[in-house]
């Protein structure tokens, strides 16, 4: 019997390349360029899987396409708002993500960025490089202590109660959350997490804000003008969730006019296009979209793609099976 053909749309970790072509009649992305929006059609038409990522947009105009041969979009990331859900349901394609094995790698630079901006870590770096230090001295960038302070997580699933386990545990903090579908009590326990009922009230009370929120149009600007102009002045903003949860025009706009103290960003509306306003700004930092980069679990997640079509293939409902 052939193999089945898979299409791959990015590079992969090599001993994930080599499973794959060792099971699959598979073609990879060795340049690592970006397909386009033809050539992940071309993928849907000649392929029984597609293995897109997070920054492949499978729109309805892209799924759409007639003549499919593909069944299943195995994605490789946890997030799938890079894909009309909707329109794979209607034509009937399985689609699923890679949750679990990345949880931590990403609360580690949710918690990264909440140091770094807390203790202006991207400045002081900027300083040393531009060779501006003028030595060590009692009143010099100072910043905010971290331990003891109060979190709030915006989405309280598996990233979030992983943050908040190495906040809790690790930094002493204070744990709040906002979250329509609480997870189980004993967890929200072992925290000693406190729910608050809205938004608002969560930005009022935490010194830092994390968010944990799917991207999408349902959270689309969920952090807009007015929701920034609730938080304390000492407070920071910690995004390693989708970049469009927040309006970053008022983000530049409460970051130079002093609304929040400052603000660590994993991921931008439009990335890789950043807006330029955050640039020259000192009180922010701002990663490549780095949450889920380490070796390890881009591994994982490669393996985790493959047990998803492999259960496919073998008939049976794969694990992470989103629709
Ligand atoms: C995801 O998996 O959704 C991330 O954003 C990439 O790590």
């Amino acid at each position: 019997m052939s193999k089945p053909k898979v299409v791959v749309t990015r590079k992969w970790p090599a001993e994930v390349e080599e499973q794959l072509k060792a099971l699959y009649d598979v073609q990879l992305n060795e340049n690592d360029i970006q397909m386009t929006a033809d050539e992940l059609k071309e993928a849907l038409r000649t392929a029984d899987a597609l293995l897109p990522t997070v920054t492949d947009p499978l729109t309805a105009e892209v799924l759409g396409i007639e003549g499919k041969r593909a069944k299943i979009i195995g994605n490789f990331g946890v997030g799938y708002n890079n894909i009309d859900i909707n329109i794979a349901k209607k034509h009937g394609l399985v689609v699923t993500n890679t949750p679990e094995v990345l949880t931590d790698c990403t609360a580690d630079i949710a918690m990264l960025l909440l140091l770094m901006s807390a203790r202006r870590a991207a400045e002081g770096n900027r300083l040393v490089r531009d060779q501006q230090w003028t030595g060590w001295r009692p009143t010099h960038m100072l910043g905010q202590k971290v331990t003891g302070k109060t979190l709030g997580l915006i989405g309280f699933g598996r990233i979030a109660q992983a943050m908040a386990r190495k906040a809790h545990y690790g930094f002493g903090m204070k744990i709040l959350f906002c979250d329509p579908y609480p997870p189980a009590q004993q967890i929200i326990d072992d925290l000693q997490a406190s729910r608050c009922e809205t938004i608002e009230e969560l930005l009022t009370e935490a010194n830092f804000v994390s968010l944990h929120c799917p991207g999408g149009d349902a959270t689309r600007h969920l952090i807009n003008e007015k929701r920034l102009q609730l938080m304390r002045p000492s407070a920071h903003l910690i995004n390693t969730a989708r970049g469009d949860v927040v309006d970053s025009k008022a983000l530049i706009k409460a970051l130079k006019e002093g609304w929040i103290a400052g603000a660590g960003l994993d991921v931008f509306e439009g990335e890789p296009n950043i807006d330029p306003g955050f640039l020259n700004l000192d009180n922010v930092a701002l990663l490549p979209h780095l949450g889920s980069a380490t070796e390890e679990t881009r591994v994982a997640m490669g393996n985790r793609v493959m047990e998803n079509i492999a259960a496919f293939f073998a008939g049976l409902e794969p694990k992470d099976r989103v629709v």
